[in-house]
């Protein structure tokens, strides 16, 4: 007999029987918002995807056609719950690059590091458990930690990350209300929202905290080979094997739609990360893993990568300059020294999440900054990347963003305030976790 719940609503009968942790998923209207603003005649500063044109695509189709006519029968089947083996020696040389020395067995490749996140959170915390996290965070990390229940705590940064200082305070503060602290969330360098990067000198404080207050760092390392200038900086994780997980990606180094990511961790965690993994999806896909492995393998990957930074060094350039050329005064912003963003705190009194159905309507999106945080936050800030758009589109962006600031400016000074955020406003505190894809 085919038995429907009697309770929910005509919308979705299945709404009561949800599990507590689905509820507190939701995907915000920012998401509804970004459908119209993907259309080609918007300026998106707001997607964090990379660009993959930059790649040559005959190259990829060699690539990927080879993989399957020579190793057909394996990159077509089911393989280890771990992860390849020869890709997981070939990640050794990419994190070699930001200093650290494992071995393949301390390597899980994941789909995606987003994926990694969730099996770190999902091995680690149980509902109430603190995380706490950069003051703005990744929206995606955000939605994962609450996805578990988690209590999301914020920690101060400043221009060179997360501070010292903050962390130890916040530390003792949550300890002093009896709550228990699972992990330090970081994304050391070239950070998302903010852009900033921890420098050398200040790595091995916050390395000597969590050691000395027993946590463990989950340190998430998707831009670090994207700076523009100089070495990439060296990963918390070069510096402890025991105390740090490593994650780190190809999506941003080769291409997001192969979804190849990894976790390095000690040996106790990255056993229960392979069993958690192997109940989520059994195994990483073979057929991506392999077609890494072969572009690593055939394909110059050191001079793409340095043609990425060289793409969006120009870009971020291109950002920069307008942003200096066209905002109003009172606007300040990040200077990134790699990676895909830049942080944006508008003029006093404005709301950048109130302000977005009108930029939108003026053809640019971004995305604003209270979906950075769970706290009600960023309400005057503003993520915008430049890793997508031509420079000549940052520059038209960027002109149509300074001329809403600027008319938002003139409510203001007219009315006292600028247009207010209205209950069907994109965002409320709390909203960030499903951002979609193409916002992360
Ligand atoms: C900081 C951070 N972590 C993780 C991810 C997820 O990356 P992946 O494509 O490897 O799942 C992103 C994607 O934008 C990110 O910015």
């Amino acid at each position: 007999m085919n038995e429907r719940p009697s309770s929910g609503s005509r919308l979705d009968p299945w709404v009561d029987s949800y599990a507590q942790r689905a509820k507190n998923v939701s995907g915000s209207a920012i998401r509804a918002l970004f459908s119209v603003a993907s259309r080609p005649e918007v300026v998106s500063l707001a997607g964090g995807m990379p660009y993959v044109q930059a790649l040559s695509m005959d190259h990829m189709a060699d690539v990927a056609a080879r993989v399957v006519r020579e190793q057909g029968a394996r990159a077509l089947q089911y393989g280890s719950g771990q992860g390849d083996i020869h890709l997981r020696e070939q990640i050794l040389d990419i994190t070699a690059e930001v200093g650290i020395r494992a071995h393949p067995d301390d390597i899980i490749v994941t789909t995606g590091s987003q994926m990694a996140l969730d099996l770190v959170t999902r091995t680690f915390c149980d509902p109430g458990d603190v995380v706490l996290v950069e003051s703005p965070s990744y929206v995606g990390a955000l939605g994962v930690f609450r996805s578990y229940e988690c209590d999301i705590v914020h920690v101060a940064m400043d221009d060179d990350g997360l501070v010292p200082n903050a962390l130890r305070e916040t530390i003792d503060s949550v300890r002093a209300q009896g709550k228990r602290i699972k992990l330090l969330y970081t994304i050391p360098s070239f950070q998302n929202p903010t852009g900033v990067t921890q420098p050398a000198e200040r790595r091995p404080e916050i390395l000597e905290i969590a050691q000395s207050a027993g946590i463990a760092v989950l340190e998430d390392d998707p831009y670090g080979l994207l700076g523009f200038e100089g070495d990439p900086p060296r990963a918390l994780r070069a510096d402890d094997d025991q105390g740090v997980i490593y994650l780190g990606s190809f999506s941003k180094t080769i291409a997001s739609g192969l979804r190849v990511g990894w976790a390095i961790a000690p040996h106790g965690v990255r056993e229960k990360l392979v069993l958690a993994a192997e109940a989520a999806t059994l195994c990483p896909s073979n057929y991506s893993q392999l077609t890494v492995s072969e572009y690593l393998a055939t394909q110059p990957w050191r001079e793409q990568i340095k043609s990425f930074r060289e793409v969006y060094r120009e870009r971020r350039d291109a950002l920069l300059d307008s942003l200096q050329a066209m905002m109003p005064e009172g606007t300040r912003w990040t200077i990134p020294a790699g990676g895909f963003y830049s942080w944006v705190t508008l003029p006093d009194g404005l709301d950048a999440t109130a302000m977005l159905p009108r930029a939108v309507a003026e053809l640019v999106a971004y995305v604003p900054g209270t979906g950075f945080y769970v706290d009600g936050q960023g309400v005057s800030n503003m993520r915008l990347s430049y890793c997508y758009p031509e420079p000549d589109r940052i520059r038209e962006g960027v002109r149509r963003l300074s001329s809403v600031v600027e008319s938002e400016l003139e409510i203001a000074r007219t009315f006292g305030t600028a247009s207010a955020a209205s209950p069907g406003s994109p965002t409320a505190p709390g909203e960030s976790s499903t951002p979609g894809p193409d916002v992360a």
